[in-house]
C-alpha cells in the first residue's frame, strides 16, 4: 500500500512552456549586439538556434535550403525511399557551393545539339569542354542557340577560357569574373586538368547569405533522418548529409540502442539520437553509444502529437531538456541538446535554451511557410497549409517511417493532421524568431547562448486558479 502510495510523493513535477517565465535581469548589451551562434551537433555550428523537423509536411530540399541560408539547419524527413531522400539532400548540396566539384562537362568531339540537351536537362547555362580530363574550352547557351546542332562542340566553343587556380578565394573569383565579364570560371590544376567550377550566381549568393550554415566546401549544410534499423540508407545518405538524425519516437529502447551502436560504426558523420525524455534515458544512451553528437529531446508535446493522450506517456519538452542537460552535467560531457515539440514563439525558444538546449526544432511553425512541402488550401477566404504527425494515419499509409513507433503501437495512430494558418516565406518567420529570441535574451541579461543557459533565472507561474492573485504567485526556481 505504502509502496504504491509513495509513487505520488516521489513523482517529479513536469514543466513546459506555459508553466515558467524568464525573469528580467541586468542587461549589459542591446538586443542587436546579441550573438545567437550555437551548435546543432558537436561538429556542426549554426548561427541561429532554429532547426526544422524531419516531417513530410515540414522539411524537404526547399525548406532545408532556406533554413541553412539563414543560419539554421533542416533535417530531411524519411517518409520516402532512400533514393528519394538522397535526391533531396543532393538538391540542397548542389544549390550553392563555392567550387562545384562534380562538374557536368562535354567532350570536344560531341555535337552542339548534345550540349544544348545537357544544358536543358540540368538547367545550366554553360559546360566546360574537355579532352580526357583536360580543359580545352567552354560552351555556353549563347554559343549553342544560333549554331547548327550537328556541328562539333570544338567548332562552336570559346577556346580562350578564363580559368582559376584551386586556391582562389571567393573575393578573387568575383574580381576575376568582373574583369573578364564572365559568369563561369573553370578551376584547373597545373596540368590544366579540370578540378572544379565556380559560377557567379554561387559566389554572389555567398555574399547575400553571410550567415549561412555551410560546410568546408561552401555548400549549404543539411541533416537527414534515418531509422536505426536501416544501415544501408544511413551509409548511402552519410556520403552527402552533414549529420544523421536517428528518428524514433522512443530512443530509450534496447533494440534501438543496440541498432544505433552498430550504425554509428558504419558512418563518419555526426549522429544525433532521439527522441529522449529522461535523465536515465540520456545516461543509458550516451554511455552505451560511441560518438553521440547531439540529443533530440521532448516526447509528446508536438502540435500534432497525440502520444500522451493515447498512451498517457511522455516527457514535455522543457522538462526533457532540463533532464538531458542535468544528465550531461553529471557525467561532465558536452553534447548539444535539441529541444523538440510544441515550440510556438521566440520566447519558447529562449526558454528551451535557458533550460540547457542549444537549439530548438520546429514543425508546426515551419509547416506554415511557403517552403514547406505541404499542400495549401483556402478555408473561408484564408490560406492554410497541412501539418501532419509522422505517426498519423495518413503519414503511415506511405509505410516508410513506420518503425519510428514501437511495434505494439504501429496500428494505433500517435499523431494527427491539422491545417495551420499560412505565414508566407520562411525568411520572414525566421527573422521574427531571431528578433524575438534576441529580445528575450535582452530581458534575461544574456548576450549569447551560453550566458542564457548558464545565467538566466526563471520563475514558475502559479496554476490557473491561483493566477488571478498577485505577483507573489511567481516563485523563482532557478
Ligand atoms: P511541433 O509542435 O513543432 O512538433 O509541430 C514537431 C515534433 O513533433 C514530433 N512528432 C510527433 N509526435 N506523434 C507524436 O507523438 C506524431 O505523429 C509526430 N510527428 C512528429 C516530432 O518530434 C517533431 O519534431
Amino acid at each position: 500500500m505504502v509502496k504504491f502510495q509513495r509513487k505520488f510523493e516521489e513523482a517529479e513535477i513536469v514543466y513546459n512552456f506555459d508553466d515558467v517565465i524568464l525573469l528580467p535581469r541586468l542587461s549589459k548589451v542591446e538586443p542587436k549586439e546579441i550573438d545567437l551562434k550555437t551548435k546543432f551537433s558537436s561538429n556542426i555550428p549554426i548561427n541561429i538556434p532554429l532547426v526544422s523537423s524531419p516531417m513530410d509536411t515540414v522539411t524537404e530540399a526547399e525548406m532545408a535550403i532556406a533554413l541553412a541560408r539563414h543560419g539554421g539547419i533542416g533535417v530531411i524527413h524519411r517518409n520516402c525511399s532512400a533514393d528519394e531522400e538522397l535526391e533531396l539532400i543532393k538538391t540542397v548540396k548542389r544549390s550553392e557551393s563555392f567550387i562545384i566539384k562534380e562538374v557536368i562537362t562535354i567532350s570536344k568531339e560531341a555535337k552542339v545539339g548534345e550540349a544544348a540537351e545537357i544544358m536543358r536537362k540540368y538547367k545550366i547555362s554553360g559546360l566546360p569542354v574537355v579532352e580526357g580530363s583536360k580543359l580545352v574550352g567552354i560552351i555556353t547557351g549563347r554559343d549553342v542557340r544560333f549554331t547548327d546542332p550537328s556541328i562539333k562542340v570544338s567548332e562552336a566553343m570559346t577556346k580562350d577560357v578564363v580559368v582559376a587556380e584551386p586556391s582562389i578565394t571567393p573575393e578573387e573569383a568575383i574580381e576575376l569574373m568582373k574583369k573578364h565579364k564572365v559568369e563561369k570560371l573553370p578551376v584547373v590544376d597545373k596540368e590544366r586538368r579540370l578540378v572544379g567550377l565556380i559560377t557567379y550566381k554561387d559566389v554572389a549568393l555567398r555574399g547575400e547569405y553571410r550567415e549561412a550554415t555551410r560546410d568546408d566546401e561552401g555548400r549549404l549544410r543539411v541533416a537527414a533522418a534515418v531509422s536505426p534499423f536501416d544501415i544501408e540508407r544511413a551509409k548511402l545518405l552519410s556520403k552527402y548529409a552533414d549529420a544523421l538524425v536517428i528518428d524514433v519516437a522512443h530512443f530509450h529502447n534496447e533494440n534501438v540502442i543496440e541498432a544505433t551502436k552498430k550504425l554509428v560504426k558504419e558512418v563518419e558523420v555526426d549522429i544525433v539520437i532521439g527522441n529522449l525524455g529522461t535523465k536515465e534515458g540520456v545516461l543509458d544512451s550516451v554511455s552505451r553509444i560511441d560518438r553521440v553528437a547531439g540529443l533530440r529531446v521532448g516526447m509528446g508535446s508536438g502540435s500534432v502529437c497525440i502520444t500522451t493522450e493515447v498512451t498517457r506517456a511522455g516527457a514535455p519538452t522543457l522538462f526533457a531538456v532540463a533532464q538531458a542537460a542535468d544528465a550531461l552535467e553529471e557525467i561532465g560531457v558536452r553534447i548539444p541538446i535539441i529541444a523538440d515539440g510544441g515550440v510556438r514563439t521566440p520566447g519558447d525558444v529562449a526558454l528551451t535554451i535557458a533550460f540547457g538546449a542549444s537549439c530548438a526544432m520546429l514543425g508546426y511553425i515551419f509547416a506554415s511557410c511557403k517552403e514547406s512541402p505541404s499542400p495549401m488550401t483556402i478555408i473561408n477566404g484564408r490560406y492554410f497549409k497541412l501539418h501532419r504527425g509522422m505517426g498519423s494515419q495518413s503519414a503511415r499509409q506511405k509505410r516508410m517511417a513506420l518503425d519510428r513507433y514501437a511495434t505494439f503501437s504501429k496500428e494505433i495512430p500517435e499523431g494527427t493532421e491539422i491545417w495551420v494558418p499560412y505565414r508566407g516565406e520562411v525568411a520572414s518567420v525566421i527573422s521574427e524568431f531571431v528578433s524575438g529570441v534576441k529580445a528575450a535574451m535582452g530581458y534575461a541579461g544574456a548576450s549569447n547562448i551560453v550566458e542564457l543557459q548558464e545565467r538566466s533565472k526563471v520563475a514558475r507561474i502559479a496554476s490557473r486558479k491561483e493566477k488571478s492573485t498577485t505577483s507573489q504567485n511567481i516563485e523563482p526556481i532557478k
